[in-house]
């Protein structure tokens, strides 16, 4: 899916400050993230991978994962 496909699915909550570090340890933006989640990334693993984001000490795991959940939640059934 599109970048913008992605976001569509985010609730209000989690499309604020796409253009501020969601991981902090590493300076990944959080449209980075989403990019990278839209692009096939559905597991955490998968995202740490190809942003390295929550490969640092792991703090913003949650962050990452609600994303991933807020993404795919819809295609599970
Ligand atoms: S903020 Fe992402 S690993 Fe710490």
């Amino acid at each position: 899916m599109t970048t913008d496909e992605a976001l569509a699915k985010l609730p209000e909550l989690l499309k604020r400050d796409l253009d501020q570090p969601l991981c902090v340890c590493n300076q990944i933006i959080k449209r980075v993230v989403i990019e990278a989640i839209a692009e096939g990334a559905d597991t955490l693993q998968k995202v740490q991978q190809q942003t390295f984001a929550s490969d640092g000490t792991g703090c913003c795991k949650r962050q990452v994962q609600a994303l991933i959940e807020a993404v795919y939640a819809s295609d599970a059934t």
